[in-house]
């Protein structure tokens, strides 16, 4: 194994009820003024009351700006940095989706890297640790607690772009299960979507080691064991609470190992045509890996195992294919659409699109299977007319 490092946060807080840990978790970080960063949704429903409330009770001084939105531009960042200049806050708790966690991870940075954030996109550009910051996710599916990563949409040339470093890992993630009871049907399989994605991707990335696999074997268990309950039947905690930890792990393990092509092909779709990021991952995912496949046949074999697929007497190129067929099953059975055609996308955009997507090397360059830009574009032309060809007995 070559010289790998792993990260998490410091402290990770786990398990349903986990939430009320928040206050203790700010008196130990030596906070009195307190910044939730969330959105209006989680604000208006209440469900930021369950951080806001132990945390007055524990005597905190505490303020939310809930102005984060989806897919959040570096304007949106900007307009909150000037917006809350000048305050003495010594701890953010980030309350909400991968959106709120990404803006919140950078925001705390900002408090001490006085720069244009344009300038931190990229490996490694933050000189120094922002404010201390605790990251509490209320979907089950970026990771982002766990990830040194923030992705912001460029308004120039609506593309995504990467802040990477280790200081956007918070000083404590708390995961309660119980709070993503509520999350709708289409964001439960949106968002559990890009947890699997997350952990297929770093387990066939060519950065994975033997201590992300067994991260990520889990995470796809988990993610297999209970995401169409979690869809249909979101009330079930323990379903929640698979989702909850599946999302966990695939995200360490992504953060550790990174991920591939499925995701350098679906950001061009989240920043031209705003396709959420899980659906336009999810949509790719079988697609991706149908490329990829005959790169890794053991570990394809392996995911199909971990899918759920009786592989018993199928020889390991058949036992690999069925990892495709079972990710294209999953994905259908939770109601992503089945192509491009669906989302708005027009054959003419292909070109554009593959052009956008061969230039993410940091992702590219973690794929199992090289590309090239024809390759992509070929990738792009069969997930647009979602006919991804599989028999009874899953060949392709
Ligand atoms: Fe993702």
């Amino acid at each position: 194994m070559s010289i790998t490092i792993f990260r998490t946060p410091t402290e990770l807080v786990l398990g349903t009820g986990s939430v009320k840990q928040i206050g203790e978790k700010a008196r130990v970080l030596g906070a009195t003024n307190i910044l939730i960063v969330t959105d209006n949704v989680l604000n208006q429903n209440g469900l930021v009351n369950k951080v806001i409330a132990p945390l007055k009770e524990a005597n905190f001084t505490v303020d939310v700006i809930d102005e984060v939105i989806p897919e959040p531009p570096f304007e949106n960042l900007e307009a909150m940095t000037e917006k809350i200049k000048g305050k003495r806050y010594d701890l953010f708790v980030g309350f909400g989706g991968g959106s709120v966690m990404d803006v919140t991870k950078v925001l705390a940075t900002l408090m001490t890297n006085d720069v244009d954030v344009r300038n931190l996109v990229g490996i490694d550009k933050v000189a120094q640790k922002g404010i201390p910051f605790i990251l509490i996710p209320t979907t089950s599916g970026t990771g982002s607690e766990v990830t040194w990563n923030a992705i912001f949409t460029d308004t120039k040339d609506n593309v995504k772009k990467g802040i990477v470093s280790p200081y956007l890992l918070p000083d404590v993630a708390i995961v309660d299960a119980e709070l993503t009871l509520g999350v709708p049907p289409a964001i439960t399989a949106a968002t559990g979507m890009d947890a699997l994605v997350h952990a297929v991707e770093s387990f066939t990335a060519l950065r994975a080691n033997e201590l992300t696999d067994g991260i990520a074997l889990q995470a796809i268990k988990l993610i297999t064991r209970s995401i169409r309950t979690a869809v249909y039947n979101g009330e079930n905690l323990s379903a929640r609470e698979d989702m909850a930890m599946g999302s966990l792990l695939a995200g360490i393990s992504l953060g550790n190992a990174g991920v591939g092509a499925v995701h350098a092909l679906a950001y061009p779709l989240g920043g031209k045509f705003k396709v959420p990021h899980g659906v336009a991952n999810s949509l790719l995912l079988p697609y991706v890996m149908k490329y990829n496949v005959i790169s890794n046949l053991e570990k394809f074999a392996e995911v199909a195992k971990v899918l759920g697929e009786n592989v018993d007497g199928l020889s390991l190129r058949e036992a690999a294919d069925r990892a495709v067929y079972a990710l294209n099953k999953m994905s259908r059975d939770v109601g992503i659409p089945a192509s491009m055609k669906d989302l708005g996308v027009t054959e003419e955009d292909i070109p554009a699109l593959a052009e956008e997507a061969s230039k993410i090397d940091r992702l590219l360059n973690n794929n199992p299977r090289g590309l090239t830009k024809m390759d992509i574009e070929q990738i792009y032309r069969e997930c647009f007319e979602g006919n991804l060809e599989l028999d009874c007995f899953g060949h392709l």
